[in-house]
């Protein structure tokens, strides 16, 4: 079965295509730059750019698979969450392949498209499993029970990891998208600032990251002689260590062996590496995709839609864009 995936969720246009489970092609055009200068993604701009892009990245996906668009037997596309201007595109675009060539289609879930990178990554992956997931808009954890049970255990009470990332990154001019920038500026810094860890009292698997945003916002205002550097660094620590924190207490509230990471969050080096650090003194075992499968793609899109085939059935035409849609 040869499946077409589209993903425009947020800021970046993505078309993948898989074939029998394995990716073909995974293509992306990243619009960073161009909301770069307004340090974050400005929806309208978005809508607008992803319907500049989809044609030549559709082009570029069908060709790097070296398949004809006429022996492709499923189009999917994410139906959310994220912006609706940006979820249209491609999900228009998609019923528009699908029409004109006689194709069915499916709606994939975004949040579940993060977490098929692992399976991608993993085919033997098994459930259960505890899965942290970690992105621009969300900060959530769940217990994978089995693959049809999915049951959210915690969740952030303000901002989302990415987002306190991004919004810190902006406060010390370090560029847009903010974690790549904080874990850039990171590397020639010191964690001597100790800003706060929120929620620590034991058995609770919550997070908050909005103190810490506004105790960076005070540091700020009240010292001018200070390394950006350290502070990076001191803030990649401070959100790190309660990622860490929160989803081995729900791996050990649970009495779950496995940890599954997704979402660009899950990119981060220093998270990746305290996992694996706590996972070795915890004796747990900690799952990423590669960098390039953590951030917005459609190959997870894909590899979603195409396990949601072989489960069970196709989506109406007449579905919608759902903005804030959950797991
Ligand atoms: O999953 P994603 O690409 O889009 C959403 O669905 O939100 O995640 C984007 C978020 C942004 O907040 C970005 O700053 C963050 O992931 N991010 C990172 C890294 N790469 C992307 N945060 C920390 N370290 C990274 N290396
Ligand atoms: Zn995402």
């Amino acid at each position: 079965m040869i499946l077409l995936a589209v993903e425009s969720s947020c800021d970046e246009t993505s078309v993948a295509v898989i074939k029998d489970g394995k990716l073909l092609s995974n293509k992306t055009a990243t619009q960073i730059d161009i909301h770069e200068k307004y340090g974050g993604v400005v929806p309208e701009i978005a809508a607008r750019k992803h319907l500049e892009y989809i044609i030549p990245v559709f082009e570029k996906a069908v060709e790097e698979a070296c398949i004809d668009v006429h022996e492709i037997d499923v189009f999917a596309a994410t139906y959310g969450p994220g912006l609706v201007g940006s979820l249209l595109v491609g999900l228009s675009f998609v019923k528009g392949l699908s029409i004109s060539l006689n194709k069915p289609f499916i709606v994939v879930n975004h949040l579940l498209g993060h977490l098929y990178a692992n399976f991608i990554t993993f085919p033997d992956l098994k459930t259960p499993f505890i899965v942290l997931l970690v992105s621009g808009g969300h900060t959530e954890l769940f217990l994978m029970e089995n693959m049809d049970t999915i049951k959210k255990i915690g969740q952030t009470r303000d901002d989302a990891a990415g987002e306190a990332f991004d919004k810190i990154a902006r406060m010390l001019e370090l560029g847009y998208p903010g974690g790549p920038a904080i874990e850039k500026a990171a590397e020639n810094g010191s964690d001597i600032h100790k800003f706060p860890r929120s929620l620590r009292k034991k058995n609770n698997i919550d997070f908050s990251f909005s103190g810490l945003k506004t105790s960076v916002l005070y540091f700020l205002r009240k010292n001018d002689r200070f390394k950006k550097e350290d502070i990076a660094a001191s803030v990649q620590s401070a959100i790190v260590d309660s990622l860490v924190e929160k989803t081995f207490l729900a791996a050990e509230k649970f009495e779950v062996e496995k940890i599954v990471f997704a979402g660009g969050v899950a990119a981060n080096k220093h998270l990746r590496n305290q996992a694996q650090i706590m996972a070795n003194k915890k004796k747990k075992r900690v799952y990423f995709p590669p960098v390039e499968l953590c951030t917005d793609n459609a190959g997870m899109i894909a590899y979603a839609a195409y396990k949601k085939i072989k489960r069970g059935s196709y989506s109406p035409l007449d579905i919608n864009a759902v903005p804030s849609l959950t797991l």
